[in-house]
C-alpha cells in the first residue's frame, strides 16, 4: 500500500465563470473563489482544481490561452491569483491548475506569427500541411463538429485544430514547444501551485504522416481518434515531463484521457511509469451514447449492469498498480442527479445515493461545483440562450442537415455542456446570489428551490450528507485504501460492494433506481446494525439485517465488517 496525500485527499471543481461575480459584470471571477474559500474548508475538501483561468479570448471559456502566464481580464489580476494561492494555502486547501497544453488561442502570440508566414520561426509551433485535391489534408473530423483543418489564406494552407478552429494545436514535435511548454510548466510550480489537471493530454501527440481514418463519417469516437488519441509518444512526452519538471515537486497530476480502458490506462498511472498520478476516464460517461453516429449525442439509456461492468474492470485493474480518478459531474458533463438519478421526486435521495458510490469507491472523488446541493440540468427553450461552442457548433451542423429543430434541442437538453456551467445557486436573491448584475447565461429557474443558503440550513441537505461522505474518509483508512469486490454481479437494480483493509471491510449497499427491491444479505455479510457510516434514510438502530432488507427508492447505506 503506497500512501500519498493526494490518494487520501477530495478534489472540488470550480468553474470560475460561473462560480461567484463579485463585480457584477456577471462573471464569476477570482475574488469570488477567494469569498468562498470559507464554504469549500467547511465542506471539507482538501484540493480545488480550477479550470483555466490564463489569459484568453474566451471561445471555450479559457480553454483557448492566449497567455499562459497572465490572468484573464475578467477574471481578475495575477495579484489575485497570488491572493488565492495564499488565502487557500493558509485555510490547509490546495491549488490544482488546469493546464492545456495541446493547443493555444488563435491569438497566442505564438500563433499570430505562425501564420504570418511559412518561414516564420514559430511556423513549427504549430501543425500546418497543404490542402489536397482541393479539400483539407486528411478526412479527421473535430470534436467540435466539422473537419480539424481550417484553411488560412496568408499562407495557403491549413492547420490543424481537433477542438475549435480558434484552438489550434501545437506541434509537440518541436523542441522548441516541448522547451516553453517545460519552461510553463514550471513557472506556474515555483509559484506555489500544488498540481495540475492535464487537459486534452492523450492527443498532444499526433500519428506520423497524419493518415486519413479508416472511417470518416463520425465524431472521433472510433478510429479516426486512434490517430491522435494515446499514442505511444505521448508517454514518451509526459515521461520527459515528469523526469524534468514536475518529479522535484510534491504535486498532483490527473490527465484527461478519453478513449482508453484501465488496461490502456497503466501506461499513464502505472506506479513505475512516472507520468501522471491518475486520469479521467470516459467509459461511465458514454454508457449513455451509442457508438458511431454523432458521438455524444446520439443518445441511449444507460444501464447498471454495464456501468457495474466498466467501474468494476477500472477498480479492479488499478487496484495495487495505479490509481483512479472517481467523478460523475464536471464542465464538460450533464449534471449527474438529472443523468444517473431521478432530478424530480428523488432528486435528494439519488443525489446522496450517487454521491456515496463514488465516495465510497478506490481512487480520489472529484465534486464539481453545484453537485453538493444537487443542481440539475437545465433545458433552455431556445438555441439563442446557449453559450457553448460544442453545443453551438452541434445545432448548426444538425440544422443544415435538415434535422428539425425540436429534435436537436430534445437532444441538446439532454448533453450540452451548458447544462453543467449555469450559475452556482448560492441563494434565493435574483440571478441566485451569482451576480449583481446580469450573469453571462442564464440561472437555472430552480435556484429559488434549490440554493446553498437552505442546504446550510438544513441538516438533511445534500450538502451535509457530501460533508459527511468527505469526513468518513478521513475516519476510515480502508475508504482509501480498501480492496474493491462486487457483489451480485447480475443484480439490474442494486449495486453492492465491497471494500477491504486488513480486517475491516466495508459493505456499500446501493439501490440505484426507484423501485423498493428486496435484498438479501449474502452469507457472512451481516452487519451489526449499529455499525452503520451513513445512510441517505433514517436507519433503525435495532434493525434485524439478518433477514431481507426492502430498499427504499435510491437508498444507500454503509456498514463497517469484520472481514
Ligand atoms: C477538454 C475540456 C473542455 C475543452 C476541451 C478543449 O475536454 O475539459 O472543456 O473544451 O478540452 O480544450
Ligand atoms: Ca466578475
Amino acid at each position: 500500500m503506497n500512501k500519498k496525500w493526494w490518494k487520501e485527499s477530495v478534489v472540488y471543481q470550480i468553474y470560475p465563470i460561473s462560480f461567484l461575480d463579485t463585480n457584477g459584470d456577471g462573471i464569476g471571477d477570482m475574488r469570488g473563489i477567494i469569498a468562498k474559500l470559507d464554504y469549500l474548508k467547511e465542506l471539507g475538501i482538501d484540493v480545488i482544481w480550477i479550470c483555466p483561468v490564463y489569459k484568453s479570448p474566451n471561445h471555450d471559456n479559457g480553454y483557448d490561452i492566449s497567455d499562459y502566464q497572465d490572468i484573464m481580464k475578467e477574471f481578475g489580476t495575477m495579484d489575485d491569483f497570488d491572493q488565492l494561492l495564499w488565502e487557500a494555502h493558509r485555510r490547509g486547501l490546495k491549488i490544482m491548475m488546469d493546464l492545456v497544453l495541446n493547443h493555444t488561442s488563435d491569438e497566442h502570440p505564438w500563433f499570430i506569427e505562425s501564420r504570418a508566414s511559412k518561414d516564420n520561426p514559430k511556423r513549427d509551433y504549430y501543425i500546418w500541411r497543404k490542402g489536397k485535391n482541393g479539400g483539407p489534408p486528411n478526412n479527421w473530423e473535430s470534436y467540435f463538429s466539422g473537419s480539424v483543418w481550417q484553411y488560412d489564406e496568408t499562407t495557403d494552407e491549413y492547420y490543424l485544430h481537433l477542438y475549435s478552429k480558434h484552438q489550434p494545436d501545437l506541434n509537440w514535435e518541436n523542441p522548441n514547444v516541448i522547451g516553453s511548454m517545460h519552461e510553463m510548466v514550471e513557472w506556474w510550480l515555483k509559484k506555489g501551485v500544488d498540481g495540475f489537471r492535464f487537459d486534452a493530454i492523450a492527443h498532444i501527440a499526433k500519428a506520423a504522416g497524419l493518415p486519413d481514418g479508416a472511417n470518416p463519417n463520425h465524431l472521433p469516437t472510433v478510429r479516426a481518434y486512434d490517430l491522435f488519441s494515446n499514442l505511444e509518444n505521448v508517454h514518451t512526452l509526459l515521461n520527459n515531463l515528469y523526469e524534468q519538471v514536475l518529479f522535484h515537486y510534491d504535486i498532483m497530476t490527473v490527465g484527461e484521457t478519453s478513449g482508453l480502458g484501465p488496461e490502456q490506462a497503466l501506461s499513464y498511472v502505472g506506479d513505475t511509469r512516472n507520468e501522471l498520478n491518475m486520469v479521467f476516464q470516459f467509459e461511465h460517461m458514454q454508457l449513455d451514447a451509442a457508438s458511431g453516429g454523432s458521438g455524444k449525442w446520439n443518445i441511449r439509456p444507460w444501464n447498471l449492469l454495464e456501468l457495474k461492468k466498466v467501474m468494476t474492470a477500472w477498480q479492479v485493474d488499478l487496484h495495487d498498480k495505479g490509481w483512479n480518478a472517481n467523478y460523475w459531474c464536471n464542465h464538460d458533463q450533464p449534471r449527474c442527479v438529472s443523468r444517473f438519478g431521478d432530478d424530480k421526486k428523488y432528486r435528494v435521495e439519488s443525489a446522496k445515493m450517487l454521491a456515496t458510490f463514488m465516495h465510497m469507491l478506490e481512487g480520489t472523488p472529484y465534486i464539481y461545483q453545484g453537485e453538493e446541493i444537487g443542481m440539475t440540468n437545465i433545458a433552455f427553450q431556445s438555441i439563442d440562450d446557449y453559450r457553448d461552442v460544442e453545443t453551438l457548433n452541434f445545432y448548426e451542423e444538425q440544422m443544415n442537415k435538415g434535422v428539425p429543430e425540436d429534435k436537436i434541442m430534445e437532444v441538446i437538453w439532454k448533453k450540452s455542456r451548458d447544462n453543467a456551467r449555469t450559475p452556482m445557486q448560492w441563494d434565493k436573491s435574483e440571478e441566485a446570489g451569482f451576480s449583481k448584475g446580469r450573469s453571462w447565461i442564464q440561472v437555472n429557474s430552480n435556484y429559488p428551490m434549490i440554493n446553498v443558503e437552505d442546504a446550510l440550513k438544513d441538516p438533511d441537505s445534500i450538502y451535509y450528507y457530501y460533508k459527511k461522505l468527505i469526513a468518513l474518509r478521513k475516519e476510515h483508512e480502508v475508504i482509501v485504501y480498501g480492496k474493491y469486490e462486487l457483489l451480485l454481479p447480475e443484480d439490474p437494480e442494486i449495486y453492492m460492494y465491497t471494500r477491504t483493509l486488513g480486517d475491516v471491510r466495508l459493505l456499500v449497499i446501493l439501490n440505484f433506481f426507484g423501485g423498493e427491491p428486496e435484498l438479501e444479505l449474502p452469507q457472512g455479510m451481516n452487519p451489526n446494525p449499529r455499525e452503520l457510516l451513513i445512510s441517505n434514510y433514517p436507519v433503525k438502530g435495532d434493525e434485524d439485517l439478518t433477514r431481507t432488507l426492502r430498499l427504499r427508492p435510491y437508498e444507500s447505506r454503509v456498514y463497517k465488517l469484520q472481514a
